[in-house]
């Protein structure tokens, strides 16, 4: 008899396995000590509820382990050879002893900052994400299911580490008609995200100990990124035309990156000059240093025609251009790009197809067919008109509700802006009664790399319609009072 042996019958398949399973950590326990004579298969058969073969097969997979022997004529037996592990096993986190860990998670890590964490379901405020209600599903579903009906040879390998050609060629043709950036497909390499991106640069690009300019405030993913290569960050300010080069000049004139989201600074949502634009690709240039250019909402814009992004005024071959698909699509796609100076396309190219095996080849060659199609340019088209709305929608709700509490900035391009709060205020305070009242906010110091001189809190108008924007607005002007 072993009482404590129970299989469970919904997974019939996997009985003899389970019998096994249970027999062999008895054994390696200890509670069947080497010597004992098991139950003949026939018995333990029946004393399981299970077939004969069932009891046979886990006595035989547990036999050819070395658990087992059997005896002719004797039955089976626990092996003498049994070795139980060591007596102490108890999990090392258990008694505090931590294991060797390399210095990237010793050291490193405790200098990460959390990311934001989205909600799955889009409330008042929340940034960074996009009209799901708006997304063309009928089309998507329609070029998902074209995909699934290839040939198997095409779909099912393998995809190419630097990205799908049809997709680097569909990546040229979105940049020329919607961010005026001519590029060449082989300059094009495909992410799984921005942040992939991100990752994947600061390895090729920084050594441990090299200085990188960030926007302070700034994004948080890409600072992570480039502390997991050991880089020292420098916090350079920001104000309404975006990264004060002058300042990043007198903080480390010789920094070996520069990261910036020029199109909609973020969090602040502030856009880049086109001077300041030039001040830092010369300053980039006389250091010999690269600058990361984040477009991640550079589709998304509302006023006059926007600048090109950087790289379309890079003569020197300095910047290494990030594009993202997770705001202009969704981001559960897990797509994103970069667009490198001629001189890098060699090294991207035999470092990915060395230690990368590329992204999903189904989402790559989905959207390859949606940009080529025209649909992701219709796309575009109509969430720009919708994210104006919801942009008004907020603004406007600010205006009648807000009473000078918060004063929100009004941005041109993107999914979020910022509410400045009055000097002196308790930014904690705030957005712990904010989010008490269910709304989705994030303060300006979680962005901080060094002190900030303004106090604040993020608001996206993005994810919501506007009549769910102006409850949202009255809510937070609500706590906003009773705070006083
Ligand atoms: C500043 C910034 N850049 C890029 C991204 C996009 O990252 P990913 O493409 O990995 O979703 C985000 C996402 O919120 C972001 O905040």
């Amino acid at each position: 008899m072993i009482p404590t042996l129970r299989v469970e019958r919904d997974d019939a398949a996997n009985l003899s396995m389970q019998l096994a399973t249970h027999l062999r950590e008895l054994i390696l326990a200890g509670d069947l000590p080497p010597g004992t004579r098991l139950p003949a298969s026939r018995v333990l058969a029946s004393e399981q509820g299970v077939s004969r073969t069932t009891a046979v097969a886990a006595y035989e997979q547990l036999t050819s382990e070395g658990l087992l022997v059997s005896r002719v004529g004797a039955g089976t037996y626990i092996s003498d050879e049994v070795r139980t592990p060591p007596a102490h096993r108890t999990p090392f986190e258990a008694d505090g002893h931590l294991p060797r860990l390399a210095h990237f998670s010793r050291e490193i890590s405790e200098q990460f900052f959390p990311r934001l964490t989205h909600p799955c379901s889009p409330r008042p405020f929340v940034t960074g994400m996009p009209a799901f209600d708006a997304f063309p599903m009928a089309q998507w579903s329609r070029l998902s299911a074209k995909y699934w009906r290839g040939a198997r040879a095409d779909i099912m390998s393998y995809p190419d580490a630097t990205g799908l050609p049809e997709l680097r060629m569909a990546i040229c043709r979105h940049l020329r008609a919607n961010r005026g950036l001519v590029c060449e497909p082989e300059e094009v390499f495909v992410f799984a995200g921005a942040q992939d991106a991100f990752l994947q640069i600061a390895q090729m690009l920084l050594d441990p100990g090299d200085r990188v300019w960030m926007e302070n405030p700034g994004a948080i993913g890409a600072r992570n990124a480039f502390l997991s290569r050991g880089a020292e960050l420098v916090p350079v300010p920001v104000d309404a035309e975006g990264l004060d080069v002058a300042a990043g000049r007198r903080a480390c004139p010789n920094m070996r990156m520069a990261f910036v989201t020029p199109a909609h600074q973020h969090p602040m949502g502030y856009t880049m000059s086109r001077d300041r634009r030039f001040e830092l690709l010369a300053a980039a240039e006389e250091s010999g240093a690269w600058i990361v250019e984040d477009d991640y909402v550079g589709e998304f814009h509302y006023g006059r025609s926007p600048l090109p992004p950087l790289k379309a005024l890079d003569g020197a071959g300095r910047v290494v251009y990030v594009g993202t698909f997770s705001k202009a699509l969704f981001p559960a796609i897990r797509l994103g790009y970069a667009v490198v100076p001629s001189g890098l396309v060699d090294i991207f190219e035999r470092t990915l197809g060395a230690a990368a095996h590329g992204v999903s080849h189904a989402m790559q060659s989905i959207v390859a067919d949606f940009i080529a199609e025209g649909h992701f340019s219709a796309h575009l088209r109509r969430m720009r008109d919708l994210y104006r709305t919801r942009r008004d929608a907020l603004l406007a709700a600010g205006a009648r509700h807000l009473d000078g509490r918060l004063m929100l900035l009004p941005t041109e391009t993107g999914f979020h802006t910022v509410g400045l709060l009055p000097e002196g205020a308790d930014e904690a305070r705030v957005v712990e009664a904010v989010s008490a009242a269910g709304l989705a906010t994030a303060p300006l110091s979680r962005f901080a790399l060094s002190p900030l001189a303004v106090k604040g809190l993020t608001l996206g108008f993005s994810a919501v319609a506007p009549h769910e924007m102006e409850k949202g607005v009255e809510r937070l002007a609500a706590a906003l009072r009773a705070l006083g």
